[in-house]
């Protein structure tokens, strides 16, 4: 499969690794040092798109991908607050567009843990739940996406959870998520409900980005010949 890499960082490089290793072909690399090549043309030399850059780029990205016709799979996050434009734009104009705020096998077995400890916690009372993210210290966002993500999971199942916040919560209603940023941890997860008497808490480490660069090659393979939007639910079920 021909593949088009928009951002050539930490993830973009993995994924390179990965896509060769399963004899891809990368036909086109984007990053901010030759975005003038970033055209129509190039990218509809790719039978695919994955783009993992900059939460101030990948809305723009994306809708290139659509309007060349090129099917994208998107692991960037910080630019959720137009994932709706996104998802309109793309069955609008017919096309398909993968996001996942977490690419990993692993990550993903967490998301169904979390949300089927939170039906539980819902109807039991006496603990309280938090959250950690923590992460290498040149990310741009915090919370991270799958922070973010379980997060709402939790609001999702628990009624008397309505929002989360970073960092602290300002009454009960509120899922908090701690944001760590610390050396070159590629990312951990953790969920913990906590009581006077004792703590649950289920958690996810990525030892490397590989995990992540594969959960978005088999994206990519797996999209290639769909219209619509998808997820890590549709790719793998659990
Ligand atoms: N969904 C997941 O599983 C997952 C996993 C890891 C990282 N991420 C996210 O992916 C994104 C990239 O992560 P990273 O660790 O590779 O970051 P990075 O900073 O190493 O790489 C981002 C690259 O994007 C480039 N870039 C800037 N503007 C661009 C543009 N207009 N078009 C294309 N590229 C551009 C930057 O120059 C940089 O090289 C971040 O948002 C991160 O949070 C998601």
């Amino acid at each position: 499969m021909k593949i088009a890499l928009l951002g050539y960082g930490k993830m973009g490089k993995e994924i390179e690794k990965t896509a060769l290793e399963r004899d891809h072909q990368i036909t086109l690399v984007i990053d901010a040092f030759n975005l003038q090549d970033f055209t129509s043309e190039n990218l509809r030399k790719a039978e695919v798109a994955i783009d993992f850059s900059t939460p101030g780029s990948a809305f723009e990205n994306i809708l290139r991908c659509f309007d060349a016709g090129i099917p994208v799979v998107c692991g960037t996050t910080g630019w959720l607050d137009k994932f709706t434009e996104v998802k309109e734009r793309c069955e609008q104009q017919d096309q398909t567009f993968f996001y996942a705020s977490n690419f990993s096998l692993g990550a993903n077995i967490l998301f169904a843990l979390n949300k089927y400890l939170a039906r539980m916690m819902g109807s039991v009372t006496g603990y309280e739940v938090g959250s950690q993210e923590i992460h290498h210290i040149h990310k741009l966002d915090a919370p991270s996406g799958t922070a973010i993500s379980l997060a709402n999971d939790v609001i999702s199942a628990v009624d008397r959870k309505n929002k989360w916040e970073l960092n602290q919560a300002s009454d009960d209603s509120v899922v908090p998520i701690q944001a760590v940023r610390q050396d070159e941890v590629p990312g951990t997860h953790i969920i913990t409900w906590d009581s006077a008497v004792d703590q649950i808490k289920i958690s996810h480490e990525a030892k490397s980005r590989k995990g992540l660069a594969l959960g978005a090659v088999l994206a990519a393979e797996y999209i290639r010949d769909k219209k619509g939007v998808f997820t890590m639910g549709d790719m793998i079920r659990l």
